[in-house]
């Protein structure tokens, strides 16, 4: 299930429904993430179908999941240098290398799917997109919206911070959500995502956090018992493509990319409404037992808000642009 090694690309239904000389369509590759069947995964698949579609089968993408094609991080590094098409990953993964997306990953600030939404899509979402351009060589086209991601550990049920206290979490490789757990009194573990399914298993860490849909995805109620219900980080998932493959391609063909990514993302935001409370229903049937932070999150939010944002106010371009987004989201 987890053999990395084995590159395989999973052709997506509609490129066998296309039909197109196949001397003609030129193949992209995609990097995945997560393994199929989640939220990036469908993305991934939407995405490719429409572009396929709008290329007139001229050009189709292989999906390549669950870290084949390496860490999410090297992907945009490979993406950057031209040696991969597109990827799609978390956000936070992409920090380290744009700082200034970290805003999306400020604990707390994004409180609903719609309010992701809002962030992503208007004038916000378009200014992050130039600063991954102009940093990281890549250009985000579409966003898998994930839902929140919530706490799991295999050892005892978490509802306040002091059930937290002793459990090793695995987090990304990302000073905002290292700095989150830090502000909650325990000092967590970086690794990279592809090592996380391994390190859950082998116990090296007790727990991580992701979204529902996520864990779903990933089997981690094979390894994984409780569930913590927070919301601090609303799980953002861009499709990336490398901005020199971009480039090199003709109008149309950037014209098709644009299109699909932004249809793909409509889809992406209803999927997760339609989907996220049957797989959190689902991971209950399998045995998780999922539990509610106690007194609505209170000592959560005000620790790692008040000691986390101001940390962060220089990488994400200043305080004005976390107050620039409270007033897009109305506060
Ligand atoms: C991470 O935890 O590193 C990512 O959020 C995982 C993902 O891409 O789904």
């Amino acid at each position: 299930k987890f053999s990395k090694n084995v590159l395989m690309p999973l052709v997506t239904a509609a490129s066998l429904l296309v039909s197109a000389p196949a001397a003609l369509a030129e193949t992209f590759k995609m990097a995945v993430g997560d393994a199929a069947g989640g939220t990036q995964w469908e993305l991934g698949t939407t995405f490719a179908k429409l572009f396929q579609q709008k290329t007139g089968g001229k050009h189709k993408v292989d999906l390549f999941p669950n870290g084949q094609l390496g860490s999410e991080e090297d992907t945009i590094n490979n993406a950057a240098m031209g040696t991969l098409d597109f990827s799609i990953l978390a956000v936070n993964n992409i920090t380290p290398f744009s700082p200034t997306v970290g805003l999306l990953t400020m604990p707390y600030l994004i409180q609903s799917a719609d309010e992701a939404k809002k962030l992503t899509q208007g004038e916000v979402g378009k200014e992050l997109t130039d600063n991954t351009v102009r940093d990281a060589g890549v250009r985000i086209v579409g966003w898998a919206y994930s839902g929140f991601r919530v706490l799991t550990n295999s050892k005892r049920p978490v509802k306040t911070l002091e059930d937290l206290k002793g459990l090793v979490i695995r987090v990304p490789k990302n000073e905002i959500m290292i700095s989150s757990y830090q502000a909650w009194g325990i000092n967590p573990t970086p690794m990279s995502w592809s090592e996380t399914f391994t390190g859950l298993q082998q116990r090296v860490v007790d727990g991580q956090d992701n979204p529902y849909i996520t864990v779903s995805a990933m089997k981690f109620y094979e390894v994984q018992k409780y569930i913590t219900n927070i919301r601090y980080i609303f799980s953002l998932e861009p499709l990336v493509v490398s901005e020199s493959v971009f480039k090199s391609q003709k109008p149309d063909v950037q014209k098709a990319i644009l299109e699909a990514g932004q249809e793909a993302t409509e889809h992406s935001f209803k999927y997760l409404l339609e989907t996220e409370e049957k797989i959190k229903k689902d991971l209950a049937a399998r045995g998780m037992q999922i539990t509610d932070p106690a007194d609505g999150e209170k000592a959560w939010i005000a620790k790692a808000t008040t000691t986390v944002w101001p940390k962060y106010y220089k990488s994400i371009g200043g305080k004005e642009k976390l107050d620039r987004a409270q007033k897009v989201l109305g506060r």
